[in-house]
């Protein structure tokens, strides 16, 4: 059975689907693997590496997909590519599943399409094929790193004999995965950091890396709320937004450097920074907008692009911070990928001892499986996902 991994368009993601270390897993387990030529170059992999791996190269997306039982892609397939798909074919990647314009196509065409996005979190077997935290993780630190460069002063402290130079104040808004790697990033480099986020259990998490918890106020029944959500956003009432805004406020008009990571799936991001604030802000301090791909955590953040207000404050729409960590960002998700794809095969096949490619294996759909019924989104010509 063929394993195929389509190129991403390179001008907008450097990351692919699997890497040369992933080739020789799958072929371990008995799968063969062509791949796009071209497809791991921008994230250091050229062809010859997965040809050493015992990977085919193909010319085009359309060779690999009609050679393929299972298609492995980063984001959404291109519409040409979904075009060439055939019934009974399995697409895996990261779908963005509620704002993806092409599942009736995958249904239509008997695709069983998964979305690696949807994976149930909280479930101990799954988080190894946890495509969010890799690479979110990823994201906070290089996100402490975009903001280091574009700031005009340094995050520790230096006592030098020209005078003191003060440490740089980080404020982290939202301190899930992408977070708490970011304040952990932001201490590591010297700076003074403070962090919010609605669920209150994180807090014990900034404090522990040394952070100082900013503290919204929040009703009794919102307390009740937090916790009931399994450790996942709930929907804030409209004084906790006022009072999460002053807050913000505060601690923005005093800080060199504002990294916001807040999202909710399968809706746009929460707008957490607004222009009376960004007004307030010191000239020179710097903004990394995460959730920037997403309609953005900071008014006025345009994804992709760097923009300096009248006030001399700087914003970074960080649309896509894994794809400029590409080579490691590729391995870890690859690995996602290959510990997803092992729970597909037939438990009779499941051999990783063989060596060479076996002609025999065989996968075993199964949409009562929590985690594949979770990432499905097609399957038997149908669209399973829920509205949000
Ligand atoms: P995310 O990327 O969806 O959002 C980032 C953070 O923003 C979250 O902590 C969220 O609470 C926060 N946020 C959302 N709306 C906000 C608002 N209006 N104001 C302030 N903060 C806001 O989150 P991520 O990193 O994907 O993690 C989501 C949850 O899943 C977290 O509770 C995390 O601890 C949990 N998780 C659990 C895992 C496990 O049990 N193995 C693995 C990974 C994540």
């Amino acid at each position: 059975m063929k394993i195929g991994v389509i190129s991403a368009d390179i001008a907008s993601e450097s990351r692919v689907a699997l890497t040369p270390d992933a080739v020789k897993k799958l072929r371990k387990l008995g799968f063969e693997v062509v791949i796009q030529s071209g497809a791991g170059q921008a994230a250091y992999y050229a062809d010859e590496l997965y040809q050493a791996a015992g990977a085919d190269i193909a010319n085009s997306s359309t060779e690999v997909i009609t050679q393929s039982r299972i298609i492995t892609t980063v984001n959404d397939l291109p519409a040409e590519a979904v075009d060439d798909l055939s019934h009974g074919q399995i697409v895996i990647g990261m779908l963005d599943p509620y704002r993806n314009t092409q599942l009736d196509t995958y249904a239509a065409k008997g695709t069983t399409a998964f979305a690696m996005e949807l994976l149930p979190r909280t479930l101990s077997r799954a988080q190894n094929m946890d495509v969010l935290s890799s690479q979110a993780n990823l994201a906070g630190y290089k996100a402490v790193l975009l903001a280091a460069n574009e700031y005009s002063r340094p995050f520790p402290m230096f006592m030098t004999s020209a005078g003191t130079v003060k440490p740089a104040k980080v404020v982290i808004l939202g301190v899930g995965v992408a977070g708490l790697q970011a304040i952990a990033t932001a201490k590591r480099l010297g700076a003074v950091v403070e962090a919010s986020d609605l669920r209150p259990t994180a807090r014990e998490q900034v404090e522990s890396l040394g952070g100082k918890w900013l503290d919204v106020p929040m009703s009794a029944e919102e307390a009740e709320t937090a916790k009931s959500t399994g450790g996942y956003a709930w929907t804030p009432s409209e004084q906790y937004v006022k009072d999460q805004a002053a807050v913000v406020d505060k601690a923005l008009s005093n800080a060199d450097i504002v990294i916001t990571t807040a999202q909710i799936p399968g809706r746009n991001a929460p707008r957490l920074v607004h222009q009376a604030t960004l007004a307030n802000m010191k000239a020179g301090s710097v903004l990394i907008d995460m959730a920037a791909g997403t309609g953005g955590n900071v008014e006025g953040s345009v994804p992709n692009e760097t923009i300096t207000t009248d006030n001399g404050v700087r914003i970074v729409g960080a649309a896509n911070i894994p794809s400029m960590l590409a080579a490691q960002s590729s391995d870890l998700y690859a690995n996602n990928l290959v510990n997803f794809i092992t729970t597909l095969i037939a438990s009779s096949n499941d051999d990783a001892s063989a060596s060479d490619a076996s002609p025999n294996l065989s996968l075993n759909l199964d949409m009562e499986d929590e985690i594949q019924g979770a990432l499905a989104v097609t399957h038997d010509s149908q669209v399973r996902l829920a509205k949000r």
